[in-house]
């Protein structure tokens, strides 16, 4: 799919197809006498009211309903733009104008990333994959930031689909070992720095979680560490931390069957890191940035950890294991403290698909926030905003006695009837972080189960857009419409 930017008269630039945002209430004027006559035919028969999710198609004109004008931002109108890509399936459209005229200029750069999103299949392994007809995109916009916005949406985009498409790779694929090279390979395309310890190397350096969680495994554990110097040599590290369970069956404490399958994507909250980390470059962040995924594959064997295990970790503080399936927090305790001990970040933000708590307390709505600093905390929310990756806040500190071990320091799970897991989870982690950190819970946004319109099923590349809009100095502030 080829994007540009025109800034021609919307109804004048030549194409298969035509976006037309619409916001509800918005008079029918200035538009071509045929498609008013449409759109006030489609009104009266309540079939399009410019609500928001609203898509409706007369003539190869394609209405999207945004809603509200006031309640309107930016970010909105990368689902808006993905929920039209089937209409212009159906309609078999090689050209599409986007009237993007009356919008805030971001909606150029969501515009370029919803529609991708939404064209985006995970197809690897199918012999037959029919292409799709959509070949141009012209984004009408007269703002002279729109290239800018384009180039924008083009990149982030980019990490997102690599970010999906390395996140839909099945277990047998996707070992650590896979994954260390898929990041080997994405660093030097990214210009990063890139280190990878194996198995041994884990070993020397005494990565004790990390380890007991792999050591039931034919694929040893891998940790990954990438460096991106945008900013100056004064400049403190900001440090990405991702869980990368290629899969997780749970260990000996085996998961039920029935879903175990979407376990491939316990390697999420790495995926998003790596992703981010892959666009640092082309968006020109003024940051210096470090990352640190940790891979491993949880399995039961006559190898494996065991529930009752006291095992030691990279920091030295020994962990009670009362559930081999919470692996999650073992291996991120090792990537914590790593980060910590050899970089001093100034802040940290890790991303994990930690618990299925997170999804019973926040659905597929948002992804759970926590940390112990409050201008690191509202910053992310910021990013959250601009970006569209949904986060709601969850507290920790009030949590941290009921991980307090019995016979260890810590035990890996807080209240044995599993209340407030996501916030227990997250105090075994504030065990091993820093003063300024930051958990992103993305159990429930990870993964689609079934089709939207807008994303198919599949990884959705969660954390990419939060993290980058986190990252950017200068992001394009404003979301309101002109
Ligand atoms: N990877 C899972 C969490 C998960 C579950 C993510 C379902 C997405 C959907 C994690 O390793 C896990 O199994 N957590 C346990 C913790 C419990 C044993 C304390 C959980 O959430 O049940
Ligand atoms: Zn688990
Ligand atoms: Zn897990």
């Amino acid at each position: 799919m080829d994007f540009k930017v025109q800034s021609a008269s919307f109804w004048s630039v030549h194409a298969d197809a035509r976006i037309v945002p619409r916001f509800e209430g918005q008079p029918d004027s200035g538009l071509p006498a045929k498609i008013q006559h449409a759109l006030s035919d489609a009104k009266k028969r309540k079939l399009f009211e410019g609500k928001a999710g609203q898509v409706h198609d007369v003539d190869h004109a394609v209405f999207l309903g945004l809603g509200k004008k006031d309640d309107f931002a930016a970010p909105q109108f990368l689902r808006a733009c993905g929920s039209s890509y089937s209409v212009l399936k159906r309609l078999g459209a090689k050209s599409v104008a986007v009237d993007v005229s009356h919008l805030p200029v971001e909606c150029v750069d969501f515009a370029v990333q919803g529609l991708r999103d939404a064209a985006y299949r995970f197809d690897a392994f199918k012999k037959e994959t029919p292409k799709d007809a959509l070949e141009k995109v012209v984004l009408v916009c007269k703002h002279p930031d729109a290239p800018s916005a384009l180039k924008r949406g083009l990149a982030v985009s980019d990490a997102v689909l690599w970010t999906r498409d390395v996140n839909n790779q099945p277990g047998n694929v996707a070992t650590p070992a896979y994954m260390a090279e898929q990041a080997k390979k994405m660093a030097r395309n990214a210009k990063l720095n890139v280190t990878v310890l194996d198995e041994k190397a884990l070993q020397k350096k005494g990565f004790h979680a990390l380890l007991s969680v792999g050591q039931g495994s034919v694929n040893p554990p891998r940790l990954v560490v990438l460096e991106y110097a945008g900013g100056s040599k004064k400049d403190p590290w900001i440090a990405l931390v991702g869980k990368g369970i290629t899969f997780d069956s749970g260990g000996i404490s085996i998961k039920p069957s029935g879903d175990m399958d979407k376990m491939k994507y316990d390697k999420s909250g790495a995926c998003a890191v790596l992703g981010a980390m892959s666009a640092l470059s082309a968006l020109n962040v003024k940051a210096n940035v470090v990352a640190v995924v940790a891979f491993a594959e949880n399995m039961p064997s006559g190898s494996s950890y065991r529930p009752g295990d006291i095992i030691s970790s990279l920091s030295g503080k020994t962990i009670e294991v009362l559930n081999t399936d919470a692996e999650g927090r073992l291996v991120l305790a090792d990537a914590l403290h790593y980060v910590q001990s050899e970089y001093h970040p100034k802040r940290v933000v890790d991303l994990a698909t930690l618990t299925g708590a997170c999804c019973i307390a926040l659905g597929e709505q948002f992804a759970g926030l926590f940390g112990n600093d409050e201008a690191w905390l509202k910053q992310l929310e910021a990013a959250s905003k601009q970006s569209g990756d949904a986060v709601w806040r969850l507290p920790v500190a009030e949590f941290e006695d009921q991980i307090k071990g019995e016979f260890a320091d810590v035990k890996n799970v807080g209240h044995p009837k599993g209340y407030a897991g996501a916030s227990t989870a997250a105090a075994f982690l504030k065990q091993f972080a820093s003063d300024s950190w930051a958990h992103v819970d993305i159990a429930g946004m990870a993964w689609n189960t079934s089709p939207k319109p807008y994303l198919s099923t599949g990884a959705t590349g969660f954390g990419v857009r939060l993290l980058l809009a986190a990252l950017l100095e200068n992001p394009l502030k404003s979301t309101k419409p002109n």
